[in-house]
């Protein structure tokens, strides 16, 4: 029988790298971690002063909450005063993994973190690094994805590195993020749930693990930022192209356009999908010209974050 694998899992480096992330936590600093999804900006959850710099960091609006991130299950009762049926399917099923549970805060959840919200995101974030981080720490870290606010999440170290420099005490390298879009975000406070943001797992399996209780269309007022209508964008425009005859016909018709999702499959277009954007900016793109998927799978995540990236822009 294979046992628990000890500390020694982790190189020299990486022992030290995450022993320095957990002191720069412990004094009220910022470290960027990296997660499956996207690089997270983390904070000790508990420290309002913490928590605020990230706000400031990112430039992003006080009233926007954060997930706060935890090393697993067992600590979900520490944030939520109620695990509800479908939360506790979910959390079984796909933690750690790419899902946060939207559920009634606990006391201990500050104003800071929730924006003053009745309710809290939280997830347990699936990377190595980040999980023995969690363990090492003992607390819950708020974390939003490590990019100024609007613009397109970070999928490795540099990309964290070009967008806040000096803003972020430390950057945990993990190496480049394996799934490449956030994490799905399940209202379980609603009856049915709801998916109010699609991401790393498919709606359809979350469906499924529900047997069909879920309400893939929000009603109602949205209530994830994420939702805001232009999001995740790259500094130059983003057209759109229903199939790929269509978009290989827009990527020529004036120079400097970079074509984006040809010839892919979802995970592969899902992992580089912010990667390219970002090249598209570095090269000096005019444009990006990106087919979009259909809408199974990842595909929806995809959708989701090019709808927001080619949406109009007022400044
Ligand atoms: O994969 C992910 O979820 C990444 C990694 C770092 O974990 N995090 C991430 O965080 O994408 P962020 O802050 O960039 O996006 C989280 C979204 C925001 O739109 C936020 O408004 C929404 O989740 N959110 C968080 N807590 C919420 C709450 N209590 N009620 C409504 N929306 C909430
Ligand atoms: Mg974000």
């Amino acid at each position: 029988m294979s046992s628990v694998p000890p500390s020694t899992a982790f190189s020299p480096a990486e022992d030290a790298a995450i022993d320095r992330a957990v002191d720069i936590l412990r004094g009220g600093g910022l470290v960027a971690v990296p997660t499956e999804t996207v690089y997270g900006l983390a904070a000790d959850a508990d420290d309002p002063a913490a928590v605020g710099r990230i706000f400031t960091a990112k430039g992003r609006p006080n009233d926007h909450p954060l997930i706060v991130h935890i090393a697993d299950a067992e600590h979900l009762g520490e944030w939520t005063e109620r695990v509800t049926p479908s939360a506790a399917v979910l959390a079984d099923a796909c933690w750690p993994g790419p899902l946060t549970l939207l559920l009634p805060r606990a006391p201990r959840v500050i104003d800071a973190v929730t924006g003053g919200r009745p309710t809290v995101g939280i997830r347990v974030p699936a990377h190595r690094l980040t999980t023995e981080l969690l363990r090492r720490f003992g607390g819950g870290l708020a974390a939003p994805s490590a990019n100024r606010f609007g613009r397109v999440s970070p999928t490795t170290a540099d990309h964290v590195r070009a967008d806040l420099g000096d803003d972020v005490d430390f950057v945990l390298d993990g190496g480049p993020c394996p799934i490449g879009v956030e994490s799905t975000i399940v209202d379980c406070t609603a009856d049915p749930p709801q998916v109010l943001r699609p991401g790393g797992i498919a709606t359809e399996e979350i469906d499924a693990l529900l047997r069909g209780e879920l309400a893939t269309t929000p009603t109602g007022p949205s209530r994830a930022s994420g939702m805001l209508a232009s999001h995740y964008a790259p500094r130059c425009p983003v057209l759109l192209a229903g199939d790929e005859a269509e978009a290989r016909a827009i990527a020529s018709a004036a120079p400097g356009r970079m074509l984006i999702g040809v010839g892919v499959d979802l995970v592969t277009y899902a992992r580089l999908l912010y990667e390219q954007l970002r090249e598209a900016d570095r090269q000096g793109a005019t444009a990006v010209v990106a087919l979009v998927p259909p809408a199974n799978g990842l595909g929806h995540a995809i959708r989701d974050r090019l709808f927001k990236a080619a949406a109009d822009r007022d400044g």
